[in-house]
């Protein structure tokens, strides 16, 4: 059992793989965090009070509790607004009477094996009972009746520590719901620095580091997604650590809407975590009976630093968060027609694709954007999902494509809709909208009002049609656009402070009916390039399309970031056009990800060609190892040098790849690598010069790669195999 109660000290005592969780029930029934942090044996945990600071602050104290029993001196593990908590609260509700003092107090728990499920939300799962432990801890709050229960489950073998939350109204009057946390993780230093992956259209996830000050330091979507501009991700690292050592704090919200997470430095230096709803955006009306379910935060702690903090991420989430068939099973290697043809293409030039496509050795033709309505640009049908029949004979293409031994995809939007469409002009009132106030332009697109379930029933039953009228193996999930105008046409007044959430809530619907409908469908979310990159949507889609920059230079920011929290295994990545390098920078930057094709096959040169065979027989040659590798990131870009270095190493340290993009020529660099993750006992060769050295060599003495080809944007792979 990974969670203990001791009934003497009322102490809770998580232990997730090497870390420790521990909380206790204070005096007034109120519960307080004790430590997270590298594992303590549950006997220290006594009479563990260390961290509580027994002065008398400026501060009210608590009624009953004595001068020094104030909000600002216990670090209350789920604090609740208005009654005496003056740093940023869990929890604020207001009553049915028009306040918002709140205050949840401990009145029962229980501990059980396993992980349950969250309502109507994405989650992470334990594959067996004996995976993952669970306690669930339920607090009241007496004047509202409002039950809250604190979900935590600790997973065994792996630093990782689920946290989420639910609460029901089990009052007598309704009460609106005006902030609720997935988690608060207070930690007793603020000797720390916040990570955070921010960014734009084309460059996403870029890695930010700032220290912490005695302020909160926050990072928010107000889009209605997580957004290309933050993605829901921090880890707090302490002074000193690196990629390779010292104690790091990783949280990430398994949400894909609008988020705030943060951290709030008090004058005691400590350091409090919150994530959850962007409060701003949300509001909840709970009437007596009904329950509400918050998302889940995955939080690791590892003292190895950043680097094994991202593989333990890695790890989790290809094990328990990514579902379905693709878990396991080797993912199809794809062209995809997009930046190949745009809009301008018919059945025949689909099927020329496929036939070269075939030839080179690629596995599935992904039709993108432009099959269906009228669509001939993006200024019109997205919302009638219906074939565009002089463009393209669906039942036949797939025949055609799947004749040439290929598997088939194609392109959804279904959260969208054009003005001008069926869809629009018969039902005006289904987008997000408010009267009398223009939409605001955005790819001459509006959003569905995706809270009613009349819409949700219907995108659904469009693609249905489509998806069954012949074998499709794939979809490509886009979101183009974010909310605007948030306002729709059959909320009460009073609820229109709930549309962002019920919002995403009907996306998961209609995600989940999708994919539990087409379980052997292969789904690739993707939101203008990666704009909504979270773990909520990697529980529907093992992949998602990283960027529409598919330039390889461009890629190696969007990509290292990326995999600060999230596996290669989902990180859609292709060779493209772009003409900045030459093919085979963008086949080492592809390969790192799920890879694959975005290119016209039928304007490829014999050369070309010919690199593609090569590329994708390394597809092949590498894939278990980039697949189920452990990733070390040897050279970042935010390292400031004038190239970066990747390896992944197989898990029984037998074999590891190491790939190397120079973006400046260093002609005077002298350059030595270190490799990690390798057996110091066992002996490697590599491809590079034939030379057999010991993984002890190559870890702590380095191989000498000065005289390794380089060059402006040129890149290189070694791989090392056990002889
Ligand atoms: C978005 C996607 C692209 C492509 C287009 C189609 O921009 O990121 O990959 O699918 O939409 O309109």
């Amino acid at each position: 059992m990974s969670i203990i109660y001791n009934e003497k000290t009322r102490t809770f005592n998580l232990t997730a793989g090497d870390s420790s969780y521990c909380m206790s029930i204070y005096p007034l029934e109120y519960l307080v965090t004790q430590y997270y942090g590298k594992k303590i044996p549950d006997t220290d945990f006594t009479s563990y009070q260390i961290y509580t600071t027994r002065t008398v602050s400026f501060n009210p104290s608590r009624p009953g509790g004595g001068p020094c029993f104030t909000m600002d001196t216990y670090p209350v593990e789920y604090p609740s607004f208005g009654t005496g908590e003056y740093r940023r609260a869990a929890i604020r509700i207001r009553s049915a009477e028009g306040n918002t003092a709140t205050d949840f107090r401990y009145v029962s728990h229980k501990i059980y094996k396993g992980k349950p499920e969250i309502k109507g939300l994405p989650s992470t799962y334990a594959n067996n009972e004996d995976e993952a432990d669970t306690l669930e801890i339920l607090m009241k709050d007496t004047v509202t009746g409002g039950e809250l229960t604190l979900v935590y489950t600790a997973f065994d073998k792996m630093n990782v520590i689920t946290k989420s939350a639910r609460l029901k109204n089990c009052g007598e009057k309704p009460f609106v719901i005006e902030d609720i946390c997935s988690c608060v993780t207070n930690l007793f230093s603020s000797d720390f620095s916040m990570i955070n992956l921010y960014g734009k259209h084309n460059a996403e996830r870029n890695f930010a580091k700032n220290h912490l000050s005695y302020n909160c330091q926050s990072i928010v979507s107000r889009r209605g997604a997580s957004g290309h501009a933050q993605n829901p991700f921090i880890a707090l690292v302490r002074d000193g650590s690196s990629e390779e050592c010292g104690d790091t704090y990783g949280f990430n919200f398994v949400y894909s809407g609008s988020f705030e997470m943060g951290c709030e430095v008090d004058y005691f230096d400590s350091t409090r975590v919150t994530v959850g709803f962007n409060p701003e955006q949300f509001e909840w009306i709970l009437s007596p009976g009904e329950e509400f379910f918050v998302p889940e935060t995955v939080c690791v702690y590892t003292d190895r630093g950043l680097g094994e903090m991202s593989r333990i991420y890695h790890r989790f989430y290809n094990n328990n968060l990514i579902r379905g068939r693709y878990k396991t099973e080797k993912r199809p290697l794809l062209i995809n027609s997009w930046e190949a043809a745009y809009f301008d293409f018919n059945e025949e030039k689909l099927v020329r694709f496929a036939e070269q496509a075939k030839e080179m050795g690629i596995e599935m033709l992904v039709m993108d954007d432009g099959w269906f309505g009228h669509r001939d640009n993006d200024t019109n049908s997205l919302g009638d999902w219906f074939v565009y029949e002089s463009k393209i004979n669906l039942q036949s293409l797939v025949s055609r494509v799947k004749a040439l031994g290929l598997k088939f995809g194609i392109w959804f939007e279904p959260e969208m809709i054009s003005e001008d469409s069926e869809l629009y002009r018969a039902h005006p009132d289904w987008c997000l909208h408010v009267e009398g106030r223009p939409h605001c332009e955005c790819r001459h697109q509006l959003v569905l009002d995706m809270s009613r379930p009349e819409v949700v029933d219907n995108i659904f039953e469009q693609m249905d049609k489509i998806l069954s009228s012949c074998e499709i193996d794939y979809l490509k999930w886009d979101f183009n656009r974010n909310l605007t105008e948030v306002g729709s046409a059959t909320l009460s007044a009073e609820r229109h402070g709930e549309i962002y959430h019920r919002f995403m809530l009907g996306t998961y619907d209609l995600m989940d009916r999708i994919t539990k409908k087409y379980p052997d469908m292969l789904l690739e979310n993707c939101a203008g390039g990666g704009g909504r990159f979270d773990p909520g949507m990697l529980y529907y889609s093992p992949q998602i399309w990283a960027s529409d920059n598919t330039d390889p230079i461009e890629r190696l920011a969007i990509q290292f970031g990326t995999t600060l929290c999230y596996p290669t295994s989902t990180m859609g990545a292709h060779v493209s056009f772009c003409p900045r390098t030459g093919f085979d920078v963008k086949g080492d930057v592809a390969l790192w990800g799920t890879f694959g094709y975005e290119l016209d096959p039928t304007r490829l040169s014999d050369g070309d060609k010919a690199l593609i065979k090569e590329q994708i027989a390394d597809y092949h040659k590498y894939y278990d190892l980039i697949r189920y590798g452990d990733l070390y990131r040897l050279i970042a870009p935010w390292d400031g040098q004038q190239k970066v270095v990747w390896e992944i190493a197989s898990p029984d340290k037998t074999k590891a790849l190491i790939t190397c993009v120079h973006t400046r020529y260093n002609a005077m660099e002298r350059f030595f690598l270190k490799l990690r993750g390798l057996d110091p006992e066992k002996m490697y060769k590599n491809s590079f010069n034939g030379e057999i050295n010991s993984g002890a060599f190559l870890m702590y003495g380095g191989i000498n790669l000065t005289f390794a080809p380089k060059g402006d944007m040129k890149s290189f792979k070694i791989y090392f195999e056990e002889v």
